[in-house]
């Protein structure tokens, strides 16, 4: 920095300070108070007002500033790191039994000490640890195999639940632990848009966490409305925590942790066992999934004295619910056909109301899934729900099975088009082989084609495009490119939603604007069976070009990364219909991008800038750095917050390592940068 800028950076500065702590205590009072102070627009300006500061004056930009909230960095891998103290899981029971000897073998163990035991829920998400030092928030860790977890920092800082900073007292070295968990209503919300846009929709919010928190842009973390909730707090210096569980938990909800209200003292069997009943009914009022209650003895003092099993603390124990179930006829089954031409049965229940919801359909998978409960009609299903909130069709209920009751013959024909279904790769699901002709498909696949993570024509939605294929325009994702504007205008008056000039227009300038879609997108666009998103991007990589692809052999997508035998087959297949090759024909002459553009310094490392220190077992220094130009990347000299990481070889100096600490940068080894360049 010039003296200049130094001298007009300290009201930037003062400013930058202002904003950060205001945009601090806003975001505590909403989450953690449920206050909102300003309006949501007031909020955003604060926040854009920062990050054009910080984009101005990077250097004064904090790695803990509430823009961090908001994601922008990309994480390339989760550096592995060690736990400093083992992330112990807990022994865990379904009965109540064992609760009763749990606790009459711990007041044995404690011959006559007088103690209490904290009752609290157990969350159903996933386990990590944070480490805070000087009241700053310094690393997030994963519980992964309890000793060796993942470095998630940059996904944790954007969680509204986890402090950066911490308020009034605290001690200047300690792990907070608890669970990230996805609370209902922005969970089905996600899995709806998931839906919308043909990605495969997560099995339930304990999954969707997990795999949020892998996201690599931290930005798209951001979005997933994930809450940590904390439950656990423990030093290297034990002295300096209050000498209580529950007073730990106060003292954290003090320094602005989300810790939940529902926790309990309790003094005997007794009090542990309401408070369990209360909350197997209570549960389902929770925003957020529990899977059971945890006991813990308060005294933190006693721990030692009652010390660990192979696993687990003695002092603590996890109750389990059972998965609620219930007993329902199936009225009928109907059968959908999604884009691929997999068929999927799916039950028509009778009502009932089942762990906080009422349940009228559960997916019956296929046709062995159907055949291994041996589902008769007419039968009484049983329904489960555990912490899936997806109810699942578990078994039959033969009691009550009708006298006569036929089982249940799967369709022979599509109940779209009436095409003959077919088994392939020897897969349980049935397929409709009517690729070109059957509604479902071809309107699925047209939908892929234009969602958001493949051509993005976002004002062509799902009832435009059935309108556009009812009345003939589009039958075929080429089709979209010939549309001309003369033909929108009006369209869909009968349906009260016509096409205006205005809409035709966006339409029309949206379609043209996918012209410049990157052609791993296209490649993802074209909704080949097995090649998601990360699939189509290997491919187009390793392929470099449309041409290239059409005239490889089976065998040849099998050198892709990550591609199977199955996947090589059904691109090789796909490429192989005269059909879908006079489709692409006809994007190439529309203009769509049918080459890769990853030459001229662009590559996985766009964007990210690195500091390269030590010695290296494959490269030279220089050969490193060239090799991070050629992949995208930048080089820089010293360690800034502008650091994305710092490239650490043998011998690096101590002070390096240190200041990337400070400025909480992530520090990778050879091999992990090599896994970033492929
Ligand atoms: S205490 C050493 N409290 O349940 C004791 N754990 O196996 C540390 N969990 O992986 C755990 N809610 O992630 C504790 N209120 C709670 C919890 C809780 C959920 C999870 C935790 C752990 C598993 C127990």
């Amino acid at each position: 920095m010039d003296l200049f800028s130094e001298i007009n950076s300290a009201p930037a500065q003062k400013r930058m300070e202002e904003l950060a702590e205001e945009l601090d205590r806003l975001n505590y009072e909403y989450y953690m108070n449920d206050r909102s102070l300003v309006t949501d627009e007031e909020f955003d300006a604060m926040m854009r007002e920062l990050q054009d500061l910080e984009r101005q004056y990077p250097e004064l930009a904090s790695p803990l500033s509430p823009t961090k909230r908001v994601g922008g960095e990309v994480n390339k891998s989760f550096r592995q790191v060690e736990h400093r103290f083992p992330m112990l899981s807990l022994g865990n029971t379904y009965s109540i039994e064992e609760i009763e000897e749990f606790e009459s073998r711990t007041r044995k163990l404690l011959d006559g000490t007088s103690f209490t035991y904290t009752c609290e829920l157990k969350y159903d998400g996933v386990a990590i640890g944070l480490t805070y030092r000087h009241g700053r928030l310094v690393q997030a860790v994963t519980r992964g195999n309890g000793t060796v977890g993942d470095d998630i920092t940059l996904n944790a800082k954007t969680i509204p639940t986890i402090p950066l900073r911490l308020r009034g007292n605290y001690p200047d070295d300690f792990e907070a632990r608890g669970e990230v968990v996805y609370p209902f209503e922005p969970f089905i919300a996600m899995n709806a848009q998931r839906e919308a846009n043909g990605d495969e929709p997560f099995a339930n919010p304990r999954n969707a966490a997990s795999g949020s928190l892998k996201l690599l842009n931290t930005a798209e973390c951001a979005k997933r409305k994930l809450m940590f909730c904390m439950y656990f707090m423990m030093g290297p210096d034990e002295s300096k925590l209050p000498a209580t569980h529950f007073e730990r938990l106060e003292w954290a909800k003090q320094m602005g942790f989300k810790v939940q209200p529902y926790i309990q003292e309790c003094k005997d069997i007794d009090q542990i066992k309401s408070f369990i009943d209360h909350w197997d009914r209570a549960r389902w009022n929770l925003p957020f999934g529990i899977d059971g209650i945890v006991i813990k003895v308060n005294q933190t003092t006693l721990w030692d004295k009652l010390g660990l099993t192979a696993k687990s603390p003695r002092w603590a124990i996890a109750y389990k619910f059972k998965a609620e179930r219930v007993s329902t006829p199936l009225e009928s089954i109907s059968y959908q056909v999604g884009r691929t031409g997999k068929v999927t049965p799916v039950a028509n229940l009778q009502p009932v109301w089942l762990g906080g919801t009422t349940v009228r359909r559960a997916t019956l998978v296929n046709a062995d899934f159907i055949e291994n409960l041996g589902i008769h009609i007419g039968d009484h299903l049983f329904i489960e729900k555990g912490g899936e909130i997806i109810p699942k069709v578990v078994g039959v209920d033969k009691e009550k099975r009708l006298p006569g009751a036929m089982p249940v013959s799967y369709i022979q024909r599509c109940p779209e088009c009436g095409a003959t279904l077919v088994r392939i790769n020897g897969e349980a699901g049935h397929y409709c082989p009517n690729v070109d002709g059957c509604r479902p498909q071809i309107l699925g696949r047209l939908e892929h084609f234009v969602s958001r993570k493949a051509m993005n024509i976002e004002s062509l939605g799902p009832e435009r495009l059935e309108m556009l294929y009812n009345v003939g325009l589009v039958r075929d994702i080429a089709d979209i490119y010939d549309l001309r504007r003369e033909q929108l205008i009006g369209l869909g008056a009968e349906q009260s939603a016509s096409i205006q000039d205005k809409s035709a227009d966006n339409l029309i300038a949206a379609i043209e604007a996918s012209k410049q879609v990157s052609f791993e997108r296209v490649l993802f666009a074209l909704g080949i069976r097995y090649v998601g998103e990360v699939g189509a991007k290997k491919v187009a990589r390793f392929f470099g070009e449309m041409d290239a692809i059409m005239s490889a052999r089976e065998e040849d997508f099998s050198q892709v990364e990550d591609v199977g035998e199955v996947t090589a087959k059904a691109i090789y297949e796909w490429f192989a219909d005269m059909r879908h090759r006079a489709i692409v024909e006809r994007l190439r002459a529309a203009g769509l991008q049918m080459k890769g553009q990853w030459t001229n310094n662009s590559g996985p490392l766009d964007g990210l800038t690195f500091v390269v220190s030590g010695v290296f077992e494959h490269y030279s220094r220089e050969e490193i750095k060239a090799d991070i130009e050629k992949h995208g990347g930048k080089v820089s000299g010293s360690i800034s917050s502008r650091t994305s990481y710092l490239l650490a070889g043998d011998k690096m100096g101590p002070e390096k390592r240190k200041k990337a600490e400070k400025l909480g940068i992530t520090i990778i080894t050879e091999k992990e940068y090599l896994e970033m360049c492929v």
